[in-house]
């Protein structure tokens, strides 16, 4: 008979008699402990003196994909709203569901680091901006990004290649209609923003669902469906090293082909410099991020691996996210054919009953189209838990409450933007509550921060915003959106690596002219 077929009370047969009853109870008030504790397991062995309210147990919110509701309504059962503790494995969380307590972790530099997942280490990210520890390194990443890609000067101008891909899905949404009779939006937006990202970082258009297209679109799909992964080896490092859902192995298969991917395009930079600077005529090119990296000098300069990373980051960061909010905010405008029209009475009165397309300069006279830009990223944020949390470097006050060093730090955004007490009648799709006041939503006003706030704010929001709004101004002017036939707008979402529809979008896009 194995050991483990031998049930654990008969075991017991052999204490003496005596300790029988102490030891059970000691062990039942020892379990009843690490059950019962507020937060759960994770807290029982922390150095906090006044628990902070959570569930008990081991929680397993966020392995679902519905965790921003979940945890917001444990927060709100519990009476935990400004902050809550839990336990996934040995890992001690809190999450904040409250503009202040948000605003403390966000801002507070106790909270600049990030928890490191296993997959964003095997996949190189801990090199890159995203996950990079607080200090030196990141620090050099953020001020290069911040000055060659993230600047006002090089947004406004990338204005014409954004211009020209709107153009473009224009063009191929005219081609599915004529085709199809309805469009799958996500796959037009997707393959818009890989391509404005890849112009933008690598120089480089991509034709897809040939060659190279085929080889990136693979990695950006896998890549995706591993960093969404909840992978239970993060918080039970004991069940860690036999990778069961297969996450280490796949990463490692996966970065083998990303360093093959961005090294080629690393490698033909290089050449192309050489060939550029030799010869009788000298050819000044306007750079892209890959020549910016290269031509970084003794400390800033890195090496052809972190190279890698950083550019492989990028790719990631700017192309999901944009293409999901442009889904959610269609499927609003089909569901919402009032205040689509009213976005198109705005565009036509700026272009003069459309004599011309809208362009980047447009946009600041565009009120309303920035409205329900903000009012989309309120109902449906793409990181609702504000994708990648942040780690508490060392023990620190978050209200009366003592964090301990090396815990996982969560704002849950979608639980803020969906409170009545911060937003009367959360549940509406209403762009004009932000039309009588100048609401910032780049970090300060912690009621609607969907690109986080402090130090690890996103560095990419000023892109993304300036993509967004032409590319919706681009598909408003030209098109009326319409349910497709036999085929409703589904409001289900899916939490991955963003908030997704879990239904793609299908509808219609009628030609205006
Ligand atoms: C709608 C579009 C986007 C949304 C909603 C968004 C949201 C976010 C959020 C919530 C964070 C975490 C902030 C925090 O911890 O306080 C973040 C970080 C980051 N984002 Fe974005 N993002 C968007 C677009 C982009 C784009 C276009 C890029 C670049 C091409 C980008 C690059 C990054 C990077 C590199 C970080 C990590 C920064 C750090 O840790 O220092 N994001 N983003």
């Amino acid at each position: 008979m194995a050991a483990s077929d031998v049930d654990s009370s008969f075991f017991l047969l052999f204490l003496p008699k005596e300790a029988f009853s102490p030891m059970i109870t000691v062990s039942f008030l020892f379990l009843a402990a690490v059950c019962l504790f507020p937060g759960g397991v994770a807290w029982l062995l922390s150095p906090c003196r006044r628990p902070i309210p959570g569930p008990s147990g081991i929680n397993t919110a966020l392995a679902g994909t519905a965790a921003h509701r979940a945890l917001a309504n444990l927060a709100s059962s519990l009476k935990a709203t400004p902050l809550m503790a839990f336990s996934v494995g040995i890992s001690r969380f809190i999450v904040s569901s409250h503009p202040e307590t948000a605003k403390e972790i966000l801002n507070s530099s106790a909270f600049a680091d990030r928890p490191i997942k296993e997959s964003a280490y095997e996949l190189l990210f801990h090199r890159a901006m995203g996950f990079a520890p607080f200090g030196e390194y990141w620090r050099n990443l953020r001020r290069i990004s911040a000055t060659y890609l993230f600047c006002p000067k090089r947004i406004s101008s990338f204005g014409k290649q954004r211009m020209d891909i709107g153009e473009s899905m224009v063009a191929e949404i005219r081609g599915l209609m004529e085709r199809d009779g309805a469009v799958e939006v996500k796959r037009v937006l997707h393959f818009g923003s890989l391509n404005n990202i890849m112009m933008s970082v690598f120089g480089k258009k991509i034709n897809f669902g040939k060659g190279d297209g085929v080889e990136l679109e693979g990695l950006v799909k896998e890549g995706y469906e591993l960093l969404g992964m909840f992978n239970w080896s993060d918080h039970l490092p004991l069940v860690g090293w036999m990778d069961l859902q297969g996450v280490r192995r796949r990463c490692r298969k996966l970065v083998d082909r990303v360093n093959v991917f961005v090294s080629q395009i690393i490698e033909d930079h290089r050449k192309r410099r050489v060939s550029d600077s030799v010869g009788a005529v000298k050819v000044d090119r306007a750079g892209d991020f890959v020549d910016v990296l290269l031509d970084l000098e003794k400390e800033e300069k890195l090496s052809d691996s972190d190279m890698v990373a950083v550019l492989w980051e990028m790719i990631f960061r700017g192309t999901d996210t944009v293409a999901i909010l442009l889904e959610w905010i269609m499927a609003r405008m089909v569901l919402h054919p009032d205040i689509q029209a009213k976005a198109q009475a705005e565009i036509d009165a700026i272009t003069n009953g459309n004599s011309r397309p809208v362009s980047d300069s447009d946009m600041k006279n565009l009120p309303y189209i920035q409205a329900i830009v903000k009012e989309s990223l309120r109902m449906h944020p793409p990181g609702p838990l504000l994708s990648w949390a942040r780690l508490s470097i060392h023990d620190v006050q978050v209200g009366n409450y003592l964090i301990p060093a090396g815990t996982t730090a969560m704002v849950n955004m979608w639980a803020i933007t969906h409170d009545k007490n911060v937003w009367p009648e959360p549940e509406k799709f209403k762009p004009e509550r932000f039309t009588s006041e100048d609401f910032n939503i780049l970090g300060s006003d912690l009621r609607l921060a969907p690109f986080g706030s402090g130090r690890r704010v996103c560095p990419g929001k000023a892109m993304a915003l300036a993509t967004i709004h032409l590319w919706l101004a681009q598909l408003l002017q030209n098109f009326k959106w319409v349910a497709a036939e036999n085929s409703s707008v589904d409001l289900s979402e899916c939490l991955k690596m963003s908030l997704e529809m879990k239904n793609p979008l299908v509808c219609g896009a009628v030609p205006r002219f």
